[in-house]
């Protein structure tokens, strides 16, 4: 296959750039009067207007040839059938396989894996039912009131999204924490108010040898013992663990019986799914949790079949491909107007950047375009009152994701109507602008109507649905998972390693015991780096 760039709809994208890249919305908006209903497209009970994207129709057909020629379809059977796509870890990915419903075949290595994925999701639904029944107990015999959820990275940012996501259909006699940074101020704050009686602790890490994860987690342990007045014996009752690793669990005293499995073909960014979503069972059920696998799997199905012009996931990829590699934006701002989803620009981050940042090819090779746009956001309206300035006036351009739904899970005299007034005027404001004739026309003075001027022609997704519940989020995340996997295809890249965080963590590893040594270590590092550890040496009690 041509590289990317040499690839025959690339080329005609390029050329397509040169006459569309050049447009304004306004003047494709008045060109075509039914632009803002034919390009949509809905599938899985979400609706995604990509009307006020800088394209034509015939954008989308050169994007889709270009996934078309790229092997895209063959890449979405390659990563369902369970082939080893995650090529430099030598691991199938079938995150998929999470959300498949009983009775369906995966096979990993000749073994079926979806009754090993159903077996762990009744071992999760038996504890989670007893936890919030009150039949599990503490040590002193108390109920758990509280869960501490210890992880980083995949193992706590798709549990802490999903769980703030989820608030409202959580049982609120449970109080939920969730503890990642090895700053102890973390953990200090996570537990200053709990009782340890009645607080379990989740100890969530795919490898179980993460450095903040093992400390916090070593650190609860001795909260939790320390404040029972008890002794080891007293873990089991209030630590279980979520781990591929049982060597490791067995190690730290958590008692294997009390550890929910998964498997190394679950990537740790697309794992909300698997037993490291057993903090997210705990709080909305059993049942809840099904729905939110039904959600994802409905997405799932629809990424695998509908034809790439109607295909949400296929979209959203391509359109980032369309700004990220033509108009060279560098990021996209996720814009969810759901109090409800405050963290769910954090969990994307992840998702996408851990994903996608990479600048080696399959084969090997530097990619001579660019990859992994980055992602950021916030809620709306919060957002508009501190960073849309530069979005609607920068000289950036930031192509936006406004996510929002029909219904308010808490509805209160206007605030909805107001919240979606909103949403639609910013995506409106930022397409069409306002036009110097118009600030004119309004009688701005002269030297303020530059200042007054917008440009618009700045590009959004407008992503709606009917109200935020658990499938809805499934949906929404599989929806990204695969708009993500879209790209790495096109790019060419393997978006399930990342050995890029690896060097910081050797080297972490090397500076702890010259931080701890009581002599003085015989520092090797470059100037500024020795010269900070003296420092920090000096001012340690
Ligand atoms: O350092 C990155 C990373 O490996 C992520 O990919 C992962 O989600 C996170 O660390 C946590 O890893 P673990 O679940 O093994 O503790």
């Amino acid at each position: 296959m041509p590289t990317l760039t040499e690839r025959a709809a690339w080329k005609a994208l390029e050329a397509h750039f040169d006459e569309v890249g050049p447009m304004h919305l306004r003047d494709l908006f008045a060109a075509d009067p039914t632009r803002g209903a034919t390009l949509t497209a809905e599938a899985a009970g979400l609706f995604l207007d990509y009307s006020k994207n800088r394209l034509t129709a015939e954008t989308i057909k050169l994007l889709v040839q270009l996934a078309e020629e790229s092997g895209l379809a063959a890449g979405i059977e390659a990563m369902f059938s369970g082939e080893k796509i995650n090529v430099t870890e030598k691991r199938a990915v079938l995150h998929t396989a999470l959300r498949a419903p009983k009775g369906s075949t995966i096979l990993v290595d000749g073994r079926n894996v979806v009754p090993d994925v159903h077996e762990v999701l009744d071992k999760m639904a038996a504890f989670a039912d007893r936890v919030r029944s009150g039949a599990w107990t503490g040590h002193t015999g108390k109920r758990i009131r509280n869960v501490v959820n210890i992880g980083i990275g995949g193992s706590d940012l798709g549990p802490v999204m999903a769980y703030e996501a989820l608030r409202s259909y959580s049982d609120r006699a449970l109080t939920f924490r969730y503890v990642s940074n090895v700053d102890s101020t973390d953990f200090a704050e996570a537990v200053h108010d709990l009782n340890p009686a009645e607080t379990l602790f989740i100890v969530s890490s795919k490898t179980f040898t993460t450095i903040e994860t093992m400390t916090n987690a070593h650190t609860a342990r001795d909260w939790s013992i320390a404040g029972l007045g008890g002794g080891a014996a007293s873990v089991a009752k209030h630590f279980v663990a979520v781990s591929t690793n049982a060597a490791e669990v067995g190690k730290f005293g958590i008692d294997t019986a009390n550890m929910f499995g998964f498997w190394d073909w679950v990537g740790g960014r697309y794992s909300m799914d698997s037993a490291i979503g057993l903090s997210t069972m705990l709080a909305i059920g059993p049942g809840g949790f099904r729905q939110l696998l039904a959600g994802f799997h409905e997405m799932d199905e629809h990424f695998r079949t509908a034809p790439f012009a109607q295909n949400l996931p296929v979209l959203m990829g391509l359109l980032g491909i369309w700004y990220g590699n033509f108009f060279g934006a560098a990021t996209v701002a996720v814009l969810p107007y759901e109090q409800y989803l405050k963290r769910f620009p954090a969990y994307l981050q992840q998702l996408t950047m851990e994903s996608n940042g990479k600048y080696i090819t399959l084969d090997g090779t530097p990619v001579d375009y660019d990859t992994g746009v980055i992602y950021w956001g916030e809620p709306g309206t919060n957002g508009q009152h501190s960073f849309y300035q530069l979005i609607h006036q920068g000289t950036r351009m930031i192509p936006c994701d406004f996510i929002a739904f029909s219904h308010s899970l808490n509805p209160l005299g206007r605030h909805h109507d107001i919240l979606i007034a909103n949403v639609l005027a910013q995506a409106e404001a930022l397409a069409f602008g306002k036009t110097r004739e118009q600030v004119e026309a309004g009688g701005t003075a002269a030297w303020l109507v530059p200042h007054r001027v917008f440009e618009g022609n700045r590009p959004s997704n407008m992503i709606w649905a009917d109200r935020l519940d658990p499938a809805t989020l499934g949906k929404l995340v599989a929806l990204y998972e695969h708009a993500v996997f879209t790209q790495g295809i096109l790019w060419g890249i393997d978006s399930f390693d990342q050995w890029g965080v690896e060097l910081g963590k050797v080297l972490a590893n090397r500076i702890i015991p010259e931080l701890e040594s009581a002599k003085e270590p015989n520092l090797t590092h470059d100037s500024s780096t020795n010269n900070l550890i003296r420092r920090y040496r000096k001012a340690k009690p």
